[in-house]
């Protein structure tokens, strides 16, 4: 047998991935800096500081250009860009006009999302995401932010992991993640301390999945249409995407659960110019439900099954026909030697798709730095980069050199 390649693909998109929310700091007229703040929150941490990238962002991409990736993908944020329906802020916009072109002068290929979980908090007080004017309201605000920043984008993803409110929703009712009975109490808190009536308050992470689903797809579909012809590059979506496995008796738990989360929204994306590939983990049903991780986890209790990736990106080619874009790999971890083991174990995995003949366009992995990982605060420890909590100073693990100098030289 011919020793495989081991070279990726020429003009493969090497890079690292941060949102805004859970590194720039001082989001305040986000919904979940109020939910943050509240009492009894259920959030380990407040975001509060986060990373500073607001103001750090260019020494943060120079580090990751000087560490040899050539890709940055970071979102912009709504509620900084409209923190009052109608009000768009010139000022936030010309912060990212600045941020995206300091991309451009450092020679990094800005991949910008335009929704990453937090939404302004007019929006959340008014249903959210379940809100059916959340479509047109979601458009409006990719048609202002595509005019003012489409010209420099490089690449664009709509919304973050479009199917993670379902899966949520769906998780909860089957083994209470993500809040349980504190979450109604939280966001019945939210609707009041934002002066909005009572039970409507809703955030992306905490909603109904099932009521936000459709307005989530349709308003991919509008903002897709909007933002095509302003971006310079493909305009996507990402998913959250775990390799769903059966054990005997489990296919069928297994299968309603893919057509659910994974298929109906892979299906719901077929020629759009790419699909964004977020993986994580495995995930086991049994005759009588979901299975316990096996072996080692990680610090967010998932099991360290870093071959899960290629398992995901060959579903994901297939329903959906679209080239792949991994846009999200990584691991919580205090020990770096198993973010390199897991990185090592996942990129063999591309690799083999790339043989295969399936057109994987990049890796992205999460993240850039250690940051503010939503429910759980501080603690996870996904970066490439450590960054000290009271000084910010920035220190690159072992990892980031190890991964920076495959992004450099393209080969494992
Ligand atoms: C997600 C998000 C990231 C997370 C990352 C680690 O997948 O939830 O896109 O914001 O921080 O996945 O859990």
């Amino acid at each position: 047998m011919e020793p495989k390649s081991r070279e990726f693909p020429s003009a493969f998109l090497w890079g690292t991935a941060t949102a805004a929310h859970q590194v720039e700091g001082g989001n305040r007229g986000s919904d979940l800096w109020l939910m943050e703040m509240a009492k009894d929150s259920l959030y380990a941490d407040p975001s509060g500081d986060a990373c500073d990238h607001y103001h750090r962002y260019a020494e943060d991409i120079a580090l990751l250009k000087g560490l040899g990736f050539n890709t940055y993908r970071f979102s912009i944020e709504w509620a900084r860009i409209e923190p009052e329906e109608g009000f768009f802020s010139a000022a936030a916009l010309d912060h990212y006009r600045r941020m995206i072109a300091t991309c451009h002068a450092l020679r990094v290929i800005p991949m910008v999302t335009f929704h990453h979980f937090t939404a302004p908090l007019w929006f959340s007080r008014d249903g959210g995401w379940e809100n059916e004017k959340s479509v047109d309201r979601f458009a409006r605000y990719c048609d202002r932010a595509g005019r003012a920043l489409g010209d420099l984008i490089s690449c664009a993803c709509t919304i973050n992991e479009a199917n993670i409110p379902l899966m949520i929703t769906m998780m909860r009712e089957a083994v209470g993640i993500g809040g349980g009975d504190k979450r109604e109490r939280a966001l019945a808190e939210a609707a009041r301390l934002s002066g909005g009536e009572p039970g409507r308050f809703s955030t992306y992470l905490s909603g109904d999945g099932r009521a936000s689903t459709p307005n989530l797809i349709a308003a991919h579909r509008k903002a897709y249409d909007f933002l095509k012809p302003m971006v310079k590059g493909p305009v996507g979506i990402t998913l959250s995407l775990n390799d769903l496995q059966a054990e005997p008796g489990g296919e069928a738990l297994r299968d309603a659960a893919d057509q659910m989360i994974n298929r109906q929204f892979l299906e719901a994306v077929r020629g759009d110019d790419f699909v964004g590939v977020q993986t994580y983990t495995r995930v086991r049903f049994g005759a009588s439900g979901l299975l316990p991780p096996e072996g080692e986890r990680t610090q967010m209790g998932y099991e360290f099954y870093p071959q899960a990736l290629a398992a995901c990106i060959r579903s994901a080619a297939k329903v959906s026909g679209c080239p792949i874009i991994v846009t999200e790999n990584g691991i919580g971890t205090e020990d770096d030697t198993r973010r390199i083991a897991f990185t090592k174990a996942a990129l063999d995995g591309v690799l083999d798709c790339i043989a295969d003949g399936i057109d994987v366009r990049g890796y992205i992995h999460w993240s850039l730095m250690d940051n503010f990982e939503w429910l759980e605060g501080y603690r996870p420890k996904f970066g490439l980069v450590e960054v000290d909590r009271t000084t910010q100073a920035r220190k690159p693990k072992p990892s980031a050199y190890w991964l920076g100098d495959i992004a450099n030289a393209n080969r494992l």
